[in-house]
């Protein structure tokens, strides 16, 4: 890959979409941080690449994000795709005052006493998902990380948080997976498994929630929330979607990672299957290394004095999480992954008002899932080449096998 100094901010920006980009953009988050903190691209397109720089542009108030109204003019035609629909109605896809009614609404049922209480339940989810990896691998023939875990811890435990009951949970992952196409972006293209999934699951809310009303669980909570007529049904639908697939292949990515790391760093798995306690800070740093999510936007409504220049309204600044992340203004020596360091406060969750509300949530399980998964299978090794999901912004492994005797 051409990564001279002399490379353009443009042409960076372009590369990471490439396949040696989708690989490797870590050289390229260097190429764009030789032109500054907040570079611009091309006219009305900035991209933050500096770990100051990302959190102010998240945290500051007159930085949108891109709603129904954006989308009306920058994708006409967006809303016949009912999945699209659906996360517009979501807290994601809207800017003040909704989006903080929304917030306080969902974070009612999603509290974090309700999330620490899950601790025993996702120390047994993950043990019946190492009994299935015994089972298929325990006469050492390889087994897909991914598959048999690392893609079904995340579903498992956001069905049995929101009430969906177990019988359910496989429709769930495969809906859940045809809907996080269109967390993509807002194109209509190759949209139609998404929308399908989205009127089903629609459905399949309403149903549940006359089933489940009075239970304690967050779906329960929330439908009496659209009882008092504070959030709409669709709202309500738009947000119980989001819950499934914002955490869904998020968390994926992060185990994946955190196996891959461990592999790569035979003195920290050691350290895992020794010491409970070191858990979440591995987990940490594995956030900071390889943010699942790798940028983010925001828009500027009006011309705005910001980073010291007039940034005009319109403009577009993609926030590049992963770039501040290795900003060695923030971390000394950031392209060493060290568990040990102090102070890691990565971007992987976003900051200020639209900072993942489920942060809490995907730490637990990393933290519990990986420690018991190194202790149960001792001899845990890669078994061939892993394969990573072609896409810039979802950085994550897509299969990785793995043998277990
Ligand atoms: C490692 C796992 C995860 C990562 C890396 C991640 C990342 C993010 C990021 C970067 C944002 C902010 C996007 C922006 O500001 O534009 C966000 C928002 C959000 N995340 Fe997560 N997430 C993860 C897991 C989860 C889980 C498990 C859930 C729920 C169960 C969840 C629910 C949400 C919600 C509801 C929002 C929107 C918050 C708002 O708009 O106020 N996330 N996430």
């Amino acid at each position: 890959m051409e990564t001279t100094v002399a490379m353009s901010a443009r042409e960076a920006l372009a590369a990471l979409v490439s396949p040696e980009g989708r690989t490797d953009p870590y050289p390229l988050y260097e190429r764009l941080r030789a032109h500054g903190d907040l570079v611009e691209v091309k006219p009305g397109l900035y991209a933050a690449v500096g770990y100051a720089a990302c959190d102010r542009a998240l945290r500051d108030p007159r930085l949108r994000v891109q709603d129904a109204e954006g989308y009306d003019r920058a994708a006409p035609g967006w809303r016949a795709h009912s999945s699209l629909r659906g996360y517009a109605d979501s807290m994601l896809y809207r800017n003040e005052p909704d989006h903080a009614r929304m917030r306080r609404l969902v974070s009612r049922g999603f509290t974090a006493s309700r999330v620490a209480g899950m601790r025993t339940g996702i120390a047994e989810m993950t043990d019946r998902l190492l009994d299935g990896m015994a089972e298929l691998g325990g006469d050492g023939s390889p087994v897909d990380f991914v598959a048999e875990f690392a893609s079904r811890l995340p579903i498992a435990v956001i069905s049995a948080l929101l009430g969906v009951p177990e019988s359910d949970h496989v429709w769930f992952r495969e809906i859940a997976a045809d809907l996080t196409l269109a967390l993509e972006g807002f194109t209509s293209d190759g949209l139609a498994p998404a929308d399908r999934a989205m009127d089903d699951l629609a459905a399949y809310f309403v149903e549940l929630m006359d089933r489940r009303r009075g239970s304690d669980d967050v779906l329960s909570t929330l439908a009496h929330v659209r009882d008092a007529d504070r959030l709409t049904g669709d709202e309500l639908v738009g947000n119980m979607m989001l819950l499934l697939t914002a955490g869904f292949e998020t968390t994926t990515f992060l185990l994946g990672h955190a196996l891959l790391l461990a592999f790569e760093h035979p003195e920290h798995a050691a350290r895992l299957r020794a010491d409970d306690a070191f858990a979440p800070g591995y987990v940490e740093e594995v956030l900071r290394f390889e943010a699942p999510v790798q940028a983010t936007s925001r828009l500027v409504a009006e011309d705005s004095e910001l980073f010291g220049r007039t940034i005009p309204g319109g403009s577009k600044i993609l926030v590049i999480l992963g770039a501040g992340n290795r900003d060695p203004k923030r971390y000394a020596d950031p392209g060493l992954f060290d568990p040990e360091r102090t102070d890691v406060q990565p971007l992987s969750f976003g900051a200020g008002a639209h900072f993942c509300l489920g942060s809490p949530l995907s730490r637990l399980e990393a933290s519990i899932a990986l420690p018991r998964l190194l202790q149960r299978f001792p001899g845990l090794a890669q078994a061939g080449q892993y394969t990573r999901r072609e896409t810039w912004v979802g950085r994550g492994l897509d299969t990785f096998p793995v043998t277990i005797v």
